[in-house]
């Protein structure tokens, strides 16, 4: 049996797995490609293509590929319908990659892999996290960790080898974007502040090239392609503009051609001028960068190393924008695009000694790594409770960067005396910010309590997180004893009762 760490990119899956040594190594794929687009094509004859091949596909059809499916994990939104009415949700899709992965893992190692090892942004939420799991286990695989994508960067680019060491992780994948900071001494890996973007990645600087070339396609043809008409055309200037962005990345001047009804669009684009349509997308990192850095209480000056990681920061601007805003070199010896991949091998491995199991790669027997990983929530979970003016608020129960995993206890009164039934409703959002503009994680009922006039520190409300940062909440009401747990129903999670239990 083999663990591998599968990297669920928006863009790319990358996957990893121990040597006989214990060392991560990369496993290409099939084709022997380092890594496999994260594209799915549903052929007409009812066949699942998947990566190069898919958007090859693509081409032909491109209203049967599916891609940038990571931004809808967490949601039920349906992101191809079949003829016959099958839909396929984010969570649908995934399973299909993460299928083709291990089907590659399996080809190329020879080894059976029943288990893996999944990075996650380290601002998934809860339900994110849950269909990651759910998805996996949709194709008969155990998820038996969910580290943080820029956690597993650090490791993966082998943080735990340095002593006593700072690192600003920046990573900017195709969908996403994280920021986190990593601190190393001894034997112990501490993630110190963490945050991002879920809405910024590489395919938004693509987007905003797609604006520019079809204003320059009108200016000179007279008319725009639009997405229905032309959708072919769509897809060759989706390909065309990748081209372009990674050249720009090494040259400083790049040409496009596009075409379309006979007209033709040919360009010669500079990297000042991409960097000039794409500025303020970069600033938005920048600003969340040094939010993080606000939030782990650190001056720039103690900023050891910044390890640039995802595709998107092989991009010069990102580059000069980090030198500029930490005052710092970004690290010439950091793996960009596979270290999330290989960091998560590790994690399996931390991930058997905390569960006192053997890990082995094939018939080696590997001996437990001698290192301590401590991750931290990205966002403030708590309940909605009624402040004395009957404002409905987030009372934070675990704020965010609370280490997991974690178990916290906060007692709530009730709402008035005599009370006999109680609904938790668990929020994820800032304490003390109004309730509806929290998102809400799901809800439960305490019931049957004994009617009593006491009200104050009746319900105690305990929260635990598991080592993927997984949410259980519990109810206890301290009169009579009785319990409540929930079972969130992330599909359908929506407000639920009435009542609810009061701040204090
Ligand atoms: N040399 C390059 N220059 C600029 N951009 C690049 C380069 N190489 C890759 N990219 C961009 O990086 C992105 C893919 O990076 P990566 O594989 O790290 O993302 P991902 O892990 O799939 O996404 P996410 O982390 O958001 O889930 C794409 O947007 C791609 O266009
Ligand atoms: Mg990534």
């Amino acid at each position: 049996m083999l663990i591998p760490g599968i990297d669920a990119g928006n863009s790319r899956f990358k996957y990893a797995a121990p040597d006989v040594a214990g060392n991560p190594t990369l496993i290409a794929n099939k084709f022997g490609e380092p890594f496999t687009p994260s594209a799915v094509f549903f052929a007409p004859d009812g066949s699942i293509i998947v990566g190069t091949e898919a958007l090859n596909a693509g081409f032909a059809d491109p209203t049967r590929l599916v891609v940038n499916w990571k931004r809808s994990m967490g949601t039920d939104a349906v992101l191809y319908a079949t003829d016959d009415g099958t839909v396929y949700t984010a969570m649908d899709i995934l399973a299909i990659l993460l299928n083709d992965a291990r089907d590659n893992i399996e080809t190329k190692t020879d080894q059976v892999v029943n288990e893996a090892v999944i990075t996650v942004p380290a601002n998934y939420t809860d339900a994110q996290k849950q269909q990651t799991i759910d998805a996996a286990a949709k194709v008969g695989i155990k998820a038996i960790l969910l580290p943080h994508e820029p956690t597993a960067a650090a490791l993966g680019n082998e943080l735990h080898k340095r002593k006593n060491c700072i690192v600003l992780v920046y990573d900017l994948g195709g969908g996403t974007f994280d920021v986190s900071i990593v601190r190393s001494g001894g034997n112990v890996c501490d993630v110190v502040a963490t945050g991002g973007e879920p809405n910024i990645g590489g395919r938004d600087f693509n987007d905003r090239i797609s604006e520019k070339m079809l204003d320059e396609f009108n200016a000179k043809n007279g008319f725009t392609p639009s997405r229905d008409d032309h959708p072919i055309f769509f897809q060759e200037m989706i390909q065309r503009i990748e081209q372009l962005k990674i050249s720009l990345s090494v040259q400083a001047q790049s040409q496009i051609v596009l075409s379309c009804e006979g007209k033709q669009l040919a360009m010669t684009i500079t990297r000042q001028q991409f960097n000039s349509w794409v500025e303020d997308i970069a600033e938005k990192t920048m600003e969340r960068t040094k939010q993080v850095i606000k939030d782990a209480n650190l001056d720039m000056s103690s900023i050891d190393e910044i390890y640039a990681v995802g595709g998107g920061s092989m991009m010069p601007i990102i580059t000069e924008m980090l030198e500029t805003l930490t005052g710092k070199k970004v690290s010439r010896r950091c793996e960009p695009h596979a270290a999330a991949a290989l960091g998560a091998v590790l994690g399996g491995r931390l991930e058997y000694r905390r569960q006192g199991k053997t890990y082995t790669c094939g018939d080696v027997v590997l001996p437990a790594p001698d290192l301590i990983v401590h991750d931290i929530l990205s966002h403030t979970i708590g309940v909605l409770a009624l402040e004395q003016d009957n404002r409905e608020i987030c009372s934070e129960i675990l704020p965010s960067e609370t280490p997991i995993p974690s178990v916290q206890t906060k007692l709530f009164k009730l709402g008035e005396p005599n009370q006999t039934a109680v609904t938790i409703k668990v929020l994820e959002g800032e304490g003390g910010k109004n309730a509806n503009e929290c998102l809400m994680l799901g809800h439960f009922d305490l019931t049957d309590l004994p009617p009593r006039p006491d009200m104050i520190g009746r319900i105690e409300v305990t929260f635990s997180l598991d080592s993927n940062g997984l949410l259980t909440a519990k109810a206890r009401d301290s009169a009579s004893g009785k319990t409540a747990e929930m079972n969130i129903d992330y599909e359908h999670s929506n407000s639920g009762g009435t009542t609810q239990v009061g701040a204090a």
